[in-house]
């Protein structure tokens, strides 16, 4: 397994124990919004933004305050409940319509959270270095991400 793969595979075995006997949402979230931030590398920023009516609502977050209300559709985060698509991101300032929370990120993961097929939330990740998530982050992340929506599902919890 490489250094990258290996990492994950930690990553996820701590994120599983973590949320495995909890069935709250947002203290899942929140507890593992502080594990990648901990852990991640050249991050500035890791989150969660939950979808409520046509608007995401920021939820638990590492970093510095950001922005509380994104509609549906915009920026890199409103983009991937839309599009229903993880958007990674290389230069943020390359991206029509981004939305910079802070302005000395320059790279952005957001990865898309589901239930029963629908997007709830999502799971943003910014950098201040340009490029910095490659696909094995994106797949690394997207298995975390599938971790919590087992856990949604074995909890039995329709709504985030
Ligand atoms: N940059 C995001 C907004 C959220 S902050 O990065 C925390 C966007 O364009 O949707």
């Amino acid at each position: 397994m490489s250094n990258q793969a290996e990492f994950y595979h930690e990553l996820l075995g701590q994120t599983k124990a973590l949320i495995s006997n909890e069935s709250d949402i947002i203290a899942n979230m929140a507890n593992v919004s502080a594990l990648l931030f901990e852990h991640l590398t050249e991050v500035n920023w890791v989150g969660f933004y939950r979808v409520i009516g046509d608007e995401l609502v920021l939820g638990p977050f590492q970093g510095k305050v950001a922005c509380i209300r994104i509609p549906l559709g915009k920026g890199v985060c409103g983009t991937c409940v839309l599009t229903g698509e993880v958007q990674r991101i290389a230069d943020v300032h390359q991206f029509d319509g981004h939305i910079a929370c802070d302005a000395s990120t320059n790279a952005e993961l957001v990865i898309p959270l589901k239930v029963e097929g629908k997007v709830v939330a999502i799971l943003d990740i910014d950098s201040r270095a340009f490029d910095r998530f490659d696909l094995q982050d994106e797949q690394g992340l997207i298995s975390l991400v599938q971790a919590f929506e087992q856990n949604i599902a074995a909890m039995d919890k329709a709504h985030v």
